[in-house]
């Protein structure tokens, strides 16, 4: 199954577009991240966001009128048949219903992670966006980084030889210390996994290819939380989720990884992502960054070498993957960030904790290649 298929698209009802005519974006969701998106949005040259909404229409009007852009009502924005592409930035709980109702209206989509909550709704935006001949995409895009894909093109010309496996950690002793409403962290579609694994989870299958098999423990280590930050310091919120996952994932080329995602532990000295081959070991950046640095340290050497970073976005990029999926509208190919890559990163994220839960290895059904990486 691929989001790519072109074939039936209805969207563009509008006028015709050359290949060069920006891309017409509504964003829906105007929260703490989508000021990024927006300041971004002029330096990538192939989009245009055309609207902005949100459910509080107090927030579309205020971004709205920060960047002088009109705010709509979701209604209206995917209605609108000027707009052909709806960049989706809402909550966690409504990534799939603003992305269906997105698709049924013949828009091609850009989640925000995770591409939703619950795998059968991940599987039905692919499987719609497929039967509507719309794009479906989603974030993280930070693979698409100047880092990572220096540590890609280093892996793809042999630079650590054969790839062996590979560790993640993402440690932090919980975002109650800075969010300022840190309840949904510790709710059902909380926690550290769904939160933070689709950076380490994308980062990895970009490298070694699908997953496919899964296994895990993971535990709640505190049955509640203590707020720290203001306005709510000293407040006590009960935690329904796993907080500390350690998860073992074997990928269908051969290389199996360790991956500990947690919201219960201080960071030590474990780095982010390391990626061992036959040849040396790579250190790779933390994959919630776009940037550097790279260091390689071949077989029974020492001291890392730090590597040039050789391809472009290093700075704070949201939107790479946004701006990919809008060219790859305009050339009738899949985006690199696609919805079928974020649903294989979801079902191995369920897989961690279904496989928690019943004290087995589970296997990974969807079988996405590597996205192909970005030009030099
Ligand atoms: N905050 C971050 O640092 C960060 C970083 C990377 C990714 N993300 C992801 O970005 C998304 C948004 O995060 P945020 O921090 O901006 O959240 P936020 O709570 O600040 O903003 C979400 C916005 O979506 C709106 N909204 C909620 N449900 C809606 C609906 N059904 N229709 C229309 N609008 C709706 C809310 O009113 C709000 O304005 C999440 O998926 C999150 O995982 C956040």
């Amino acid at each position: 199954m691929t989001t790519g298929n072109l074939a039936d698209a209805t969207h563009n009802p509008v006028r015709p577009q050359s290949r060069h005519d920006p891309v017409r974006v509504a964003l829906i969701g105007c929260g703490y991240i989508s000021e990024i998106y927006l300041t971004n949005a002029p330096r990538w040259g192939n989009i245009e966001i055309v609207r902005v909404a949100d459910i509080v229409p107090e927030n579309a009007r205020r971004r709205g009128e920060q960047f002088g852009i009109p705010a709509a009502t979701v209604e209206d924005a995917l209605a609108d048949p000027e707009v052909e592409v709806v960049l989706n930035l809402t909550i966690p709980a409504a990534h799939a219903s603003v992305a269906l109702a997105a698709i049924r209206a013949g828009k091609s989509v850009y989640n925000e992670k995770p591409l939703a909550i619950d795998l059968e709704d991940g599987r039905r935006i692919v499987a719609e966006a497929q039967a509507a001949g719309v794009l479906a995409g989603c974030a993280p895009d930070t693979f698409l980084g100047a880092g990572l894909q220096t540590g890609r093109a280093l892996l793809d010309s042999g630079a650590i030889g054969d790839p062996v496996g590979m560790t993640g950690f993402m440690l932090t002793p919980g975002h109650e210390r800075w969010h300022p409403n840190p309840d949904f962290y510790y709710q059902p579609g909380g926690g550290p996994m769904l939160d933070m694994g689709p950076y380490y989870l994308t980062a990895m299958v970009n490298l070694l290819g699908p997953i496919a098999r899964v296994s895990a423990m993971a535990r709640a280590s505190f049955p509640e939380r203590t707020i720290t930050s203001e306005p709510r310091a000293g407040e006590r919120i009960p935690v329904q989720v796993n907080t500390h996952h350690a998860a073992v994932l074997q990928f269908a080329s051969g290389p199996i990884a360790t991956l500990v995602t947690s919201f219960d532990a201080t960071p030590g000295d474990t780095p982010n992502l390391e990626l061992y081959g036959s040849a040396g070991t790579m250190l790779l950046p933390d994959p919630n960054t776009f940037g550097g640095p790279v260091k390689v340290r071949g077989r029974g050497e020492r001291e890392w070498e730090e590597m040039a970073v050789i391809r472009p976005c290093a700075d704070n990029s949201r939107g790479l993957g946004l701006s990919d999926l809008a060219a790859a509208l305009r050339e009738g190919r899949a985006p690199r960030a696609s919805a079928d890559l974020a649903l294989h990163v979801l079902e191995a994220m369920h897989a961690v904790e279904t496989a928690s839960r019943e004290g087995r290895a589970v296997e990974i059904e969807s079988r996405p290649g590597r996205p192909s990486p970005l030009p030099a």
